[in-house]
């Protein structure tokens, strides 16, 4: 068996947004994967393509033409049923805007995500514990959105993200909204996260240091990819020079 098989394969694929009369192209004849465990970033000039690219990883949208497969099957012939079922199963998110539910509190953020897979309310209250505890926010589970800072919302969202035990993590800018500590901290969890679980991650980012976390970046630029780079994989200690402690289970 292939010891690194393909989480994300796109072959040429294209996207298209019609305008009025127009076709506008979005994506253009884009052919790539992700191995299981990779941790890839996506760069590129604003209006690149990256976060509809992103959007198509995560089964939220289909390509125009060309192919795009999950864990090696092929879903661009999916109904919306089926990509709402493979979006549950096996793709977490995080977003740039935290996206939580702000009427709900830490804990309860994290353990809705399970209740669309019919997770008993035990396990699910506990495993969002669990996964509180491995974002280091124990103590904030009874906080709503409002109550926590941008890096605890975007460490809740990851926690929320991993509910599922997804194939897969999707971050579309991660760090956009937070200031360096936080999203140095956030960075860190992120990164944990791919060294102690070997977490597949595909992060956009605009921010060559962040960009440097991950093992490899594709600099995408009018739809197309442009070239790819080697990054170090590795993290940075955060500005109070504390890395988050990421050992529980
Ligand atoms: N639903 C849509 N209908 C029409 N055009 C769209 C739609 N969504 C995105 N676009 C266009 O597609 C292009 C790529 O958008 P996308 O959001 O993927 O860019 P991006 O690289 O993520 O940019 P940014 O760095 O600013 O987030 C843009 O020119 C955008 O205006
Ligand atoms: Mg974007």
């Amino acid at each position: 068996m292939d010891q690194n098989p393909k989480v994300i394969s796109f072959e040429n694929v294209t996207k298209a947004y019609s305008l009025g009369d127009r076709q506008l192209a979005v994506l253009k004849d884009m052919t790539f994967s992700i191995k299981k465990g990779e941790f890839v970033s996506v760069m590129g000039p604003s209006g690149s393509g990256k976060s509809t690219l992103l959007q198509l990883m995560g089964c939220l949208d289909q390509p125009s033409s060309g192919k795009v497969f999950i864990d090696g099957v092929d879903v661009s012939t999916f109904n919306s049923e089926q990509l709402a079922e493979i979006r549950s199963n096996k793709i977490g998110f995080v977003f740039q805007a935290f996206n939580l539910l702000p009427n709900l509190t830490a804990l309860q953020n994290v353990e809705i995500a399970m209740s669309i897979n019919e997770v008993p309310k035990q396990e699910r209250m506990e495993k969002a514990k669990r996964l509180l505890k491995l974002v280091d926010l124990s103590e904030r589970e009874t906080h709503v959105p409002s109550e926590l800072s941008g890096g605890e919302k975007q460490r809740v969202a990851v926690a929320r993200a991993l509910a599922n035990n997804p194939s897969f993590l999707l971050a579309d800018e991660p760090t956009g909204n937070l200031d360096s500590k936080s999203g140095t901290d956030v960075m860190n969890l992120i990164h944990d996260l791919w060294k102690t679980k070997q977490t597949t991650i595909v992060m956009v980012t605009h921010e060559p240091v962040v960009a440097q976390y991950s093992q490899r970046a594709i600099h995408i630029r009018d739809g197309m990819i442009e070239s790819e780079e080697k990054m170090r994989g590795a993290g940075f200690a955060s500005s109070a020079g504390k890395k988050i402690d990421l050992k529980l289970k």
